[in-house]
């Protein structure tokens, strides 16, 4: 009695070890990885391993220097559970010396690529009211905070004192910043440094505890949301979910599943035609849009 009870469980922790770690995250003889940098599928290296030149990655081997191409970020992490990836996003600066980069285009418009209104803040150091502009006519201000004008370098957090910190619209796919600093006239002159940028908060709270230390750095980490156009990619949703496990005499198929979304509460990047998104069953894991990608555990006996 005591054996029999035993053998099912040896087998199941067997299966489970032995399939996560064959998930497949990239297409068939494509490279996976650049460095430490997983690049799963849509995204890709080679021509043939990603969906679409907006999702081709460069990975410099001598570096591990992982690069979207078209919008010429560098990558920190890819997720495909969430759908969001972490790029080295540039600090604006301004008057702070002539080796600090002044506003630049960063503009990904037309791209599936938006700031992530979940995890990414705007903040802005120098004091005044610091604002994201738009070129719309209709909407010139999208997000903007203010602060009591003070130098930065007595201060350790964003609190209101030389440093604001506000939420981000959704679809944001553009940052060009702007400073009304007519409120400091008293204290602090125009040609006082100042700068801003929009961050991952997780990333900021981790690795900013000194407001004035940003003055060292050229980059800030920031979350962008990905997504794929339904109308574009439908076949993609086809292919999903035929993997199947054979665990004895046990056999599932069915793993699988891609959803069209045009609902505003997914932040969808493409409203009209709706995005896809894809998922791989309860207990299964891996790449849910590659075919055959999410890869059985094995069931509960
Ligand atoms: C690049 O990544 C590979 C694999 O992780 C590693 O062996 C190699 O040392 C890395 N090269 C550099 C320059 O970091
Ligand atoms: C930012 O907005 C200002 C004011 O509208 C405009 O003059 C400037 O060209 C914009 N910069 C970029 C990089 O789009
Ligand atoms: C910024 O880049 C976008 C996309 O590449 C381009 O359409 C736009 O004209 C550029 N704007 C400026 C002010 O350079
Ligand atoms: C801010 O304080 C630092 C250190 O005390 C000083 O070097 C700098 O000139 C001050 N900046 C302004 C704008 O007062
Ligand atoms: C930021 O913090 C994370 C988590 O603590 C750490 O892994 C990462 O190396 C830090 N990045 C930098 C640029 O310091
Ligand atoms: C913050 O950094 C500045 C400049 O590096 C330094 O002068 C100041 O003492 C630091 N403040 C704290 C609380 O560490
Ligand atoms: C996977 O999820 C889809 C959608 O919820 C469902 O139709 C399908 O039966 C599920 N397959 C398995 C094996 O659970
Ligand atoms: C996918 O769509 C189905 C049907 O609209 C819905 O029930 C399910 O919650 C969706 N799954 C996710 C993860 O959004």
């Amino acid at each position: 009695m005591v054996r029999q009870l035993f053998i099912p469980i040896l087998l199941l922790s067997c299966l489970v070890t032995t399939t996560a770690s064959e998930a497949p995250m990239a297409k068939k003889k494509c490279q996976s990885r650049c460095g430490d940098i997983i690049i799963p599928y849509p995204f890709g290296i080679k021509k043939g391993c990603y969906v679409g030149d907006w999702f081709e990655v460069v990975c410099t081997s001598s570096t591990n220097q992982t690069v979207l191409k078209r919008i010429n970020l560098k990558v920190n992490r890819i997720d495909i559970y969430d759908g969001t990836l972490d790029v080295q996003f540039p600090i604006t600066f301004w008057n702070c010396g002539d080796e600090k980069t002044p506003q630049q285009n960063l503009s990904f418009k037309g791209s599936p690529f938006a700031f992530s209104e979940n995890k990414n803040k705007f903040i802005a150091v120098g004091g005044g009211l610091a604002s994201i502009i738009s070129s719309k006519p209709d909407e010139p201000i999208v997000a903007s905070c203010s602060s009591v004008c003070a130098n930065v370098s007595v201060n350790t957090r964003c609190n209101g004192v030389g440093c604001c910190k506000t939420s981000i619209p959704s679809k944001l796919q553009a940052f060009n910043a702007s400073f009304d600093i007519t409120a400091c006239s008293d204290q602090s002159s125009e040609t006082d440094c100042r700068y801003a940028f929009i961050v991952k908060e997780t990333w900021f709270s981790q690795n900013v505890t000194n407001i004035s230390s940003l003055l060292k750095m050229t980059d800030v980490t920031v979350a962008l949301n990905w997504g794929l156009d339904a109308s574009k990619h439908e076949n993609l949703g086809k292919s999903v979910g035929s993997f199947s496990l054979k665990s004895g005499k046990r056999k599932s198929t069915g793993t699988g599943y891609c959803n069209k979304s045009s609902d505003t509460s997914f932040s969808s990047l493409f409203t009209e035609s709706g995005q896809l998104a894809c998922y791989c069953n309860g207990s299964f894991e891996g790449n849910p849009y590659l075919p055959g990608g999410c890869v059985g555990k094995a069931p509960l006996p």
